[in-house]
């Protein structure tokens, strides 16, 4: 019997669907989670299915794919990144962070920088923190399933601003999106990611 070829999966929410409300509403975490994060994985298992990337890992295929292949990889991987950013228990950023945020001039300076260049951005995209080969943590955006993984970069915290992410709770108001963002960011996480 064949081996079955690996395939990408979709990993399961780190929290419950109602976890984090009012912030980010349950329905949202149905639509946005439940289909079109699952909808990404399923479009790459099936781009993969019987060709030489059967057997690569998401990473890859981020790295290395391009046309549909790559902008569903890089949305799976983009969304699976998201949901860790995210948690139902309040926090602060602890001290481990303090360098990055005095590189920012402090914590709010770095959530207005953010959220105006998550705000800035036309259409669909993502926001950033990164940090650059270079050693700098820095806020970008990328535009449509683009990702600084592709890049070279190390992904701190990430913000989907496609529609998807918000229309339901905020209609068309990306900034009180934000607002809500900020409420839940898991910087625990945040900092992991930059050890
Ligand atoms: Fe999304």
């Amino acid at each position: 019997m064949a081996t079955p070829a690996s395939r990408i999966t979709l990993p399961p929410l780190p929290f419950d669907r109602q976890a984090l409300e009012p912030h980010m509403s349950c329905e949202t975490l149905d639509y946005h989670y439940g289909k079109h994060h699952k909808a990404y994985v399923e479009k790459v298992n099936a781009l993969i299915a019987d060709t030489p990337q059967q057997d690569a890992t998401l990473e890859q295929l981020v790295k290395q794919a391009s046309g549909p292949l790559f902008d569903n990889a890089a949305q799976a991987w983009n969304h699976a990144f998201f949901w860790r950013c995210l948690s139902p228990r309040r926090q602060q950023p602890g001290r481990e962070l303090d360098p990055v945020l005095r590189s920012f001039g402090g914590l709010e300076a770095l959530k207005s920088e953010f959220s105006k260049a998550a705000v800035a951005v036309f259409g669909s995209g993502w926001a950033w923190l990164i940090r650059d080969s270079g050693g700098a943590v820095r806020i970008l955006t990328t535009s449509n399933a683009n990702t600084p993984l592709r890049d070279g970069h190390t992904p701190l915290l990430t913000c989907d601003i496609w529609e998807h992410a918000y229309y339901i709770d905020h209609r068309n108001d990306r900034g009180a999106y934000l607002r809500s963002f900020w409420e839940l960011v898991n910087w625990d996480f945040v900092a992991g990611s930059l050890r």
